[in-house]
């Protein structure tokens, strides 16, 4: 049997730079016809010299597929107008991260009164870029999420013409404050579809699924599952595919972040094919984006076949999820 996919969007990644980017830019490039870039490079990516330089070293790293990287930059609460307007036409998004909440993101912010983020979101608001939130507060691990949600909640009333993207939800308060608000919406994970916290720390620890937001419970990912699979039209795909060498996760202070990548869509497959929504698949991975953000990205055909996919040990040094075991669908082509 063969699945087609038109133009696949991965609405939240981390390449990186440097070796790490020439090695993981080719693997999205290959499959994807368009990407959010994360900008949590060290140091962040916070003026416009940044994006386009940063933008310039992927598409350098992805020679001549057919690719899209969007690019974002990091947030900081005093970003002018002027700035912003100036910038708007290089970057499809911002992305805020509380500080220190995850990999690099001790620039974020410390303070989330809403006055304090004021400046900026009016801005944003005013110019039409969409805000993408890392939402956790510094509370216990498995609370972070659903405690950030009143602070959504702030941001969406006070500025209401303003598009809020819940990045990687794991929880059902995140779902279901979805359809409170007009202006809010969610990038999903495949980790965070397939796993729950028993996988990451139920037996033996699984450092290659230890990734922020943590992986939650069961109820938390029937609620993901249960907007993915009817593509929801306020849900995307971002596969938050964070890359990190094998030592960093294979260590006793491991690294966040699940490198997903290359087995994405062949995941993805699986896991919509098993659950009787193969036909929903599409508007997840791409048309729900693209009307989301506004985009269109080059035109891509995915044709998927269910023969069977061995997922490498590794690539280069980074270990990808389901490494070493058989998916049940491959990437036959790309046209
Ligand atoms: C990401 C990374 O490594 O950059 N890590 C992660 O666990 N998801 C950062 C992030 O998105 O939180
Ligand atoms: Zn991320």
């Amino acid at each position: 049997m063969e699945i087609r996919l038109y133009s696949p969007l991965d609405m939240h990644l981390h390449l990186r730079d440097g070796e790490m980017l020439k090695t993981v830019a080719p693997l999205s490039a290959k499959s994807f016809s368009g990407v959010l870039i994360m900008p949590n490079l060290v140091p962040p990516v916070t003026s416009k010299e940044d994006v386009i330089s940063y933008k310039k070293r992927i598409l350098s790293a992805i020679g001549d597929e057919k690719f899209t990287p969007y690019m974002t930059l990091f947030f900081k609460s005093d970003y002018s107008y002027e700035f912003l307007n100036d910038i708007k036409d290089e970057i499809l998004a911002i992305k805020l991260y509380p500080a220190g909440i995850t990999t690099n993101s001790q620039d974020g912010v410390t303070n989330f009164s809403i006055d304090s983020l004021a400046p900026t979101l009016e801005a944003m608001s005013e110019l039409n870029i969409p805000l993408c939130v890392h939402g956790e507060t510094n509370g216990f691990v498995m609370d972070r999420e659903a405690e950030f949600i009143p602070i959504y909640e702030s941001i969406a009333k006070r500025f209401p013409k303003l598009k809020i993207i819940m990045e990687h939800i794991t929880t059902k308060e995140a779902v279901q404050a979805l359809d409170r608000y007009e202006n809010l919406y969610a990038t999903i994970t495949l980790h965070h579809l397939y796993i729950t916290l028993d996988d990451v720390a139920g037996d033996l620890l699984k450092p290659h699924l230890f990734c922020k937001p943590i992986a939650k419970r069961p109820e938390d990912r029937m609620a993901l599952r249960q907007v993915a699979f009817n593509a929801h039209p306020k849900v995307m795909f971002g596969s938050d595919s964070a890359p990190h060498p094998k030592d960093k996760k294979e260590a006793p202070g491991c690294a966040a972040g699940v490198f997903t990548a290359p087995i994405a869509l062949q995941a993805l497959a699986e896991l919509f094919y098993e659950a009787g929504v193969i036909e929903n698949l599409e508007k997840f991975v791409s048309f729900n984006a693209k009307n989301i953000y506004n985009i269109d990205p080059p035109l891509k055909e995915v044709i998927l076949e269910d023969s069977g996919f061995d997922v490498p040990l590794k690539y280069s040094n980074v270990v990808p999820m389901f490494a070493g075991e058989r998916l049940s669908w491959r990437i036959k082509d790309v046209i």
